[in-house]
């Protein structure tokens, strides 16, 4: 079982100086984090982290139980070139820039996907009521909040089904994106909190009081 760790993105939004995997949380970077978490699971055996090509060497030195890829422009392109140098079977994709996802969030996804599921994902209900905006920032109407799941990783996928659904070398904000674009049915598992994304200031404020 394959864990592709994207962790090529710049985290504009975050302000900070490096790129995001590289921010530290509680002594330990994201990147290192979120790879322990994979090793800790203990339903992973291969570990493949898609970096900016800059910091190749010191990802090595992070992670030296991982292998190391050059990620790409995109978070696509990025899963793309980790999914290039596995041949496992089954896959998951697990963004760097959740570092405190708990272990067991990584065996729940491998268990759906060894009882038959093709493409697995963690999902929260969603807390705050949704609207729907127009243009000039009106309300044109509420969204009913209890058919909708706020969506994390780690996500699991037949790696056949994940290699099909990047062949267009389309971008998407998750891989279950493109599996749904494919027609195939993707399960949604119950998520965990600890789960949740760092992208802005309060969320690396949030995790580092967390970690
Ligand atoms: O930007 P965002 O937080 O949504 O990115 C999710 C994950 O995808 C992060 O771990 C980030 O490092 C990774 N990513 C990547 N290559 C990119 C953009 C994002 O590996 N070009």
């Amino acid at each position: 079982m394959a864990a592709l760790i994207p962790a090529a993105g710049m985290g504009t939004r975050l302000g900070e100086s490096k790129p995001k995997a590289f921010v530290e949380v509680g002594g330990s970077t994201l990147l290192e984090r979120s790879v322990a978490a994979a090793r800790e699971s203990g339903v992973i055996d291969d570990i493949v982290v898609a970096v900016p090509e800059e910091l190749l060497d010191r990802a090595q030195q992070l992670v030296p139980a991982a292998r190391v890829v050059v990620g790409g422009a995109e978070r696509s392109d990025s899963v793309r070139a980790a999914l290039a140098v596995t041949d496992a079977e089954l896959v998951l994709v697990h963004d760097a820039a959740r570092p405190l996802t708990p272990p067991a969030l990584f065996v729940a996804v491998v268990d759906a996907l060894r009882c038959g599921d093709a493409a697995v994902v963690p999902g929260l209900p969603v807390a705050d009521t949704l609207k729907r905006v127009d243009d000039a920032q009106f309300v044109t109407d509420t969204v009913d909040r209890s058919i909708l799941r706020a969506v994390q990783t780690p996500q699991g996928f037949a790696a056949e089904l994940l290699r099909r659904a990047h062949a267009g070398a389309q971008d998407a904000t998750d891989d279950a994106g493109l599996v749904e674009a494919l027609g195939v049915g993707v399960h949604v598992i119950d998520g965990d909190a600890m789960a949740f994304k760092v992208t802005t200031p309060f969320d690396l404020r949030l995790a580092r009081l967390l970690a």
